[in-house]
């Protein structure tokens, strides 16, 4: 199948494992008898392609997305898919107005800060019922103590690659699942383990989706890239020490919403 795509939207595309999670989740709730299938809504549906999915399976599928090139791109490559309904709108602002089956919402990012999926999730909250599906289900957030060289906020994808040194063990900090209202506002102290004599100047997040409760996937090139990020000054840390941090964002507000302090 020839898509019509943004350079962004043909990048997610690209990402073939990405695709594959989500093809998967899809299939699997198409394929199951015992769901409801009358309506289904992609939310930041991008080119489309996840409703093209959900439409072997589903009577109906609104796809909506806020940018008007993307809208047309979906447009086209749905054309042909009658029980595909495209629609160009603001998720964060919509008036949902039945309650679906399925909602699919990739709006994803790392431990959702840049996107607006939780603020999406929110606004259609009254619409959940218990027999609601959600794709994805929701997301694992994990965060180590790093010693990095450079003293600037990073992604580490396919066009940046920042050098740091893992100095502790990981923490599980936040499980996120999207069937609940979910505070956007994230504020929590953080206990890190050191492992190695080293300068801790610095933390990584990294995301892992889950799909359904059995599939997980990412990071992936385009899905959650794990995020590197700098501590307001450095510290000595030594083997066998604990060390705290508080660390606030909001999420749906971007990276500048983040605070990392050293307690
Ligand atoms: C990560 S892309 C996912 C695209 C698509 N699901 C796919 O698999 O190719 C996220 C999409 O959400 C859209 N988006 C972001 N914020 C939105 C909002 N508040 N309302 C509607 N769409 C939004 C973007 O325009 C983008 O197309």
């Amino acid at each position: 199948m020839k898509l019509q795509t943004t350079h962004y939207h043909f990048n997610l595309l690209k990402d073939t494992e990405r695709l594959s999670a989500f093809y998967e989740a899809i299939k699997n709730k198409g394929e199951n008898p015992n769901i409801n299938k009358k309506l289904a809504l992609d939310l930041g549906c991008g080119s489309g392609i996840l409703s093209i999915f959900a439409s072997e399976y589903y009577e109906k599928i609104q796809a909506i997305d806020l940018d008007p090139k993307t809208i047309k791109c979906a447009e086209e490559n749905t054309k042909n898919f009658n029980n595909i309904q495209i629609i160009n709108a603001d998720t964060t602002q919509h008036e949902f107005e039945s309650t679906p089956d399925l909602i699919i919402c990739e709006m994803l990012d790392t431990a959702l800060i840049e996107e607006e999926e939780v603020l999406t999730f929110n606004q259609i909250h009254n619409k959940i019922k218990s027999y609601t599906e959600i794709i994805p289900y929701g997301i694992i957030n994990k965060i180590e103590p790093v010693c990095m060289e450079d003293n600037i906020i990073m992604y580490e994808d396919l066009e940046s690659q920042p050098k740091y040194n893992i100095i502790g063990e990981s923490v599980i900090y936040d499980i996120i699942r999207f069937k609940d209202y979910i505070n956007p506002v994230f504020d929590k102290t953080i206990s890190f383990y050191i492992t190695k004599n080293s300068i801790f100047n610095g933390v990584k997040i990294t995301t892992y989706t889950l799909l359904n409760q059995k599939l997980i996937c990412g990071p992936t090139p385009m899905l959650n890239p794990e995020l590197i990020i700098p501590l307001p000054k450095e510290l000595d840390a030594h083997q066998g020490e604990t060390i705290n941090i508080n660390l606030s964002y909001t999420m749906g507000k971007g990276l500048e919403s983040i605070k990392i302090n050293l307690i």
